[in-house]
Order: C-alpha cells, then sequence, then structure tokens
C-alpha cells in the first residue's frame, strides 16, 4: 500500500514547496519506501502566514474571525462527516505510517470526528457567550468582556497520535475563530496531509488551514519565531518544547507546551491482581508505549508484586505482536529506526547498570524485519537511572516498590514531569488522598490513559503548561478584551474646570 502523493496546503490549495525538496516515508512494520512528503522551510512558511492573515482580514466582513460561531461550526460538522466517511481509509494510512495497530488508528479516527464535533457544538455556544457582563463596584462605568480570536496560530504536533493530536489543537483553534498553520511531525505526517484534503473538499475558506509538513528546524522553527504567528501550540518533547519556548519569548509570543512525561501507576494491595494487570499493561502498551501520558513507572506495594509481575509478564507473553494491519494485533513497530535504538540503547544501559530484564528488551523473534520492541519489564531499578527518570517512548515498564503510602508518593513524585498518574485500589478514600498529593495534571483512578474531549488535558512541572481540550482548550485560542464604558451624565471631576 502506498500513500497519496500530496503538496503542501496553503491558502485553500496544493502547493509544491517553494525548496521542492520531499522526505521519505517509511513503514515502519515493513521498513520499505510508502512513498514522500513535501518539506517546506522558512519560504513556505512566510507564505501560509500571509495566507492566513488574509484569512483574518477584517475589512470584508466576511472574514472567518469575525463570522458568527455557527458559520464556523458547519464546517467543522462537514470535516467530522468526511472524516467518518473516510474512516478505514484514514486509519489504514495512518498505521501504516507511524506503526499502531489498526483497530487503534480505527479508534483515533472516531476520536478525530467526534472532536470536530465537539467543538462545532462549542463554535454555536460561542455566539451567545460572547460579550460577558462584568459587575463593578461604581454605577457611573459599565464593563464587559469580549472574547476574541487570538490570531494566526503556529501548531506543531508530535508523531504518536499524528491525526488527533492535530485534530486537538486545529479543531478549537477553528472554532475559536483562528486561522492556523499546523505543522506535523515529519515521521507521521501523512493523514495531516489527508486533513487538508477533507478541507478543500468541504470548501473550507482559503488560508483558515494551512498544513505545512517538514522537518523540525526547517518548517516548526521559522513558525516559532515568525513575527506575524500570533500563539504557538506545541505537543512533543521536552527538550523541542524548550527551544519553542526561547524562540517565542524573543517576541513574547504565548505558547502552550505539552510536553513529556514518566508518570507513576500506584499499585496497593487490596486490588484484584488481573484488573490491575490489565490497565498496567493497557497504560504502558497502548500505541505501542509511545504516549506522552504512559504510565511507565510502576510503583507497586510490596507484599504483591512478585505475583502481579509474574501475571504481568505471562501477559506481555500472549499479546499478538506483528504488522499492525493484521487482525488482532495488540503491538505494532516503533515509529522509526531512530526510536528502535534509542529504546533498545536506554535497555541496554540499564541492564548494564544492574537492572533485571523481567521479559522482553529484545525484537520478536518471528519477526525478522521492522522496528518491533518487545514489551519490556525491567525491575531492580534505582531512582538514579536513565531508564526510571527518561521518558522512553517505547513499550518499556520500569517497577518499584513500596510499603508506606509516604514511600508510594515520594516515589510517584521523584520526577522533573508532572503530566499524569493513576492509582490503583480498592479504598477510594485512599484513593482520593493519593490524588491529592500526586503531582501531575492528570490522575486516573483505577484505569490508565482513558481521554475524552470533554475533560481538560495537560501537564505540570517539566511536562508543560496549558491546558487541551473541553472548554480550557477552546481558551488557549481566545484573547480577552476588556470594554468599560462611563455612563453617568456628570462630568468626571478631577481637574478643576479652567475658567473660560
Ligand atoms: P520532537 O519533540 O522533536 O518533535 C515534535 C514536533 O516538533 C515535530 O513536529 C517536529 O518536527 C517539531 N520540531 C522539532 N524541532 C523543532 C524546532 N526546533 N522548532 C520547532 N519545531 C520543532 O520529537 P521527536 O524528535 O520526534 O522525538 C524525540 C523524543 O521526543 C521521543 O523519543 C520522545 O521521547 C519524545 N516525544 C514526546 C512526545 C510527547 O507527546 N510527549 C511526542 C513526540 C516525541
Ligand atoms: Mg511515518
Amino acid at each position: 500500500m502506498a500513500i497519496p502523493h500530496r503538496q503542501l496546503f496553503i491558502d485553500g490549495k496544493w502547493r509544491e514547496p517553494v525548496k521542492k525538496k520531499r522526505i521519505p516515508v517509511v513503514n515502519p512494520a515493513t521498513e520499505e519506501s510508502i512513498g514522500d512528503i513535501p518539506a517546506a522551510t522558512e519560504e513556505d512558511v512566510d507564505i501560509a502566514v500571509d495566507s492566513a492573515r488574509r484569512a483574518l482580514a477584517r475589512n470584508k466582513g466576511k472574514d472567518w474571525a469575525s463570522a458568527s460561531g455557527a458559520h464556523r461550526a458547519k464546517y467543522l460538522r462537514a470535516i467530522a462527516a468526511k472524516i467518518t466517511e473516510l474512516k478505514s481509509e484514514l486509519a489504514k494510512l495512518e498505521a501504516i505510517d507511524c506503526g499502531k495497530p489498526l483497530e487503534e488508528a480505527a479508534w483515533d479516527m472516531d476520536d478525530v470526528a467526534g472532536c470536530f464535533e465537539y467543538y462545532a457544538d462549542i463554535a454555536e455556544g460561542l455566539d451567545a457567550k460572547q460579550k460577558a457582563p462584568v459587575s463593578l463596584p461604581m454605577e457611573t462605568f459599565k464593563s464587559h468582556v469580549l472574547k476574541e480570536p487570538i490570531g494566526v496560530v503556529g501548531l506543531i504536533t508530535p508523531w504518536n497520535y499524528p491525526l488527533l493530536m492535530a485534530t486537538w489543537k486545529v479543531a478549537p483553534a477553528l472554532a475559536a475563530g483562528c486561522a492556523a498553520i499546523l505543522k506535523p511531525s515529519e515521521l507521521a505526517s501523512v493523514t495531516c496531509l489527508e486533513l487538508a484534503e477533507v478541507c478543500r473538499e468541504v470548501g473550507l475558506p482559503p488560508g483558515v488551514l494551512n498544513i505545512l509538513t517538514g522537518l523540525g528546524p526547517e518548517a516548526g522553527a521559522p513558525l516559532a519565531s515568525h513575527p506575524h504567528v500570533d500563539k504557538i501550540a506545541f505537543t512533543g518533547s521536552t527538550t523541542t518544547g524548550s527551544k519553542i519556548m526561547m524562540a517565542a519569548a524573543q517576541i513574547v509570543k504565548p505558547v502552550t507546551l505539552e510536553l513529556g512525561g514518566k508518570s507513576p501507576i500506584l499499585v496497593f494491595e487490596d486490588v484484584d491482581l488481573d484488573k490491575a494487570a490489565e490497565w498496567i499493561m493497557f497504560g504502558c502498551f497502548w500505541t505501542n508505549g509511545q504516549i506522552c501520558s504512559a504510565t511507565s513507572r510502576l510503583v507497586v506495594q510490596e507484599s504483591i508484586a512478585t505475583e502481579l509481575l509474574d501475571r504481568l509478564a505471562k501477559w506481555c507473553k500472549s499479546i499478538k505482536i506483528s504488522d499492525p494491519l493484521e487482525e488482532g494485533c495488540r503491538l505494532g513497530p516503533v515509529v522509526s529506526a531512530g526510536q528502535y535504538e534509542k529504546i533498545m540503547e536506554l535497555i541496554s544501559t540499564a541492564r548494564n547498570e544492574g537492572a533485571t530484564i523481567l521479559c522482553g528488551g529484545v525484537r520478536p523473534q518471528h519477526l525478522k524485519k521492522g522496528y518491533f520492541v518487545e514489551p519490556t519489564i525491567i525491575s531492580d531499578v534505582t531512582t538514579s537511572m536513565q531508564i526510571w527518570r527518561e521518558e522512553v517512548f517505547g513499550p518499556v515498564l520500569c517497577v518499584k516498590t513500596f510499603s508506606t503510602e509516604d514511600e508510594a508518593i515520594a516515589l510517584a513524585n521523584d520526577t522533573h514531569y508532572g503530566l499524569a498518574a493513576a492509582v490503583i485500589s480498592k479504598d477510594l478514600e485512599r484513593c482520593e488522598r493519593m490524588t491529592k498529593a500526586l503531582e501531575a495534571g492528570i490522575v486516573w483512578v483505577n484505569c490508565s490513559q482513558p481521554c475524552f474531549c470533554q475533560a481538560p488535558w495537560g501537564g505540570k512541572k517539566r511536562s508543560g503548561f496549558g491546558r487541551e481540550l473541553g472548554e480550557w482548550g477552546l481558551d488557549n485560542y481566545l484573547s480577552v478584551k476588556q470594554v468599560t464604558q462611563y455612563v453617568s451624565d456628570e462630568p468626571w471631576g478631577w481637574y478643576p474646570r479652567p475658567k473660560l
């Protein structure tokens, strides 16, 4: 299966990159070339920013920003319908581009359509909320707040949920009335280019959404530092997030950052072991372990550790690892040769430092090609080991044990990250105590990873700041304007009137 041949999507049209460069696309399950994608550079970014600014030009009166929310909602709904229509085709493209099992990719497409629908509802509701009164202590003044689109936004996204992470930004940005430039990851841009085709087909006005594929330093960096881009929303690694923040800081451009994680999952001795084991597996191995919120540090009560780890190891050996297109696949390859090498290197360092590889840590024997890593569980780790501290972004779970709640919390919070955390226990009061003590933007109780577009998503510490999804996600793309009017007939009276 090959990918469609596409160009950059600028001003509502396909456009060849100025430098005519392209990036090869490799199927991570087969290591075969399946086509290529265009590589934008600074020149293309300039053209796209001009187009986005024109889409917001106010003199026409019918521009995207000043149109009603209901008007914008119609396009969001049309995009959702088209995504649903193309679901199986898009899911296949996602699977061969980033390696996620086809069933997961199909689930992503439902979430993509659901997210566009959700922000269509929000956009419709916006018109009534546009002008919110502010009560003042002086009757001589009346005040209200206008929430206005922030302007042209740059959206830079990663490869683990290529179309879904793009949608988490595109849908609220468009609902708010912004014009956007989306720069997906060079490792998985194929479905984002199909989103461009969807926008073309539904007749989205030119410039409202431009999609520029390309390399981070060549296409992402000029977007982050562009003087006419009013805001950057980024999801990806902490290192790149920090670079983007520095670039944006030069011109005091606001950013929201959804960065890496090394999230803990606390498991107490009162649990049902099989239920706990399944959530631990899902929390760490779903999407082939490439999830920013993966609960990749298992913090388990000593008394059940041996039995739980035994079950987990058996479970790991029983799941189907295969080409993502095969039915029943539960673990596909990681996204690229580079990621495969990085993961194997981290595992080998842990082994050399004295950690025990309980299962996995190798390529599955039955697969000779592709960037596959068996689900891996590592015990006997110390809190100073790289494998315990750094985001692996692969199917690797590290384990430490505790005996008291205080020890559990200390282990959980001993990290620079703060995206998510999970707690598994039948004692709901204990869950509540843990929830309050965990330093994270998201806490799952008796589960790990479920995500709903109604609920806020984002982290603390080096996992970034700002919240996506829900009403919070919309606020990322709105700017608050205070309007205060003097309503009294009396003169203000501060300066004595001069004698005329
Ligand atoms: P990355 O963070 O560099 O890439 C994310 C996005 O940023 C891509 O679209 C990329 O093109 C863009 N980018 C890269 N450099 C840029 C720059 N200087 N200015 C503007 N945009 C730039 O992630 P990468 O290199 O693909 O993966 C490396 C590691 O990052 C992974 O091993 C994983 O640990 C972590 N990662 C974390 C993610 C998360 O959601 N927490 C997502 C992707 C990667
Ligand atoms: Mg790819």
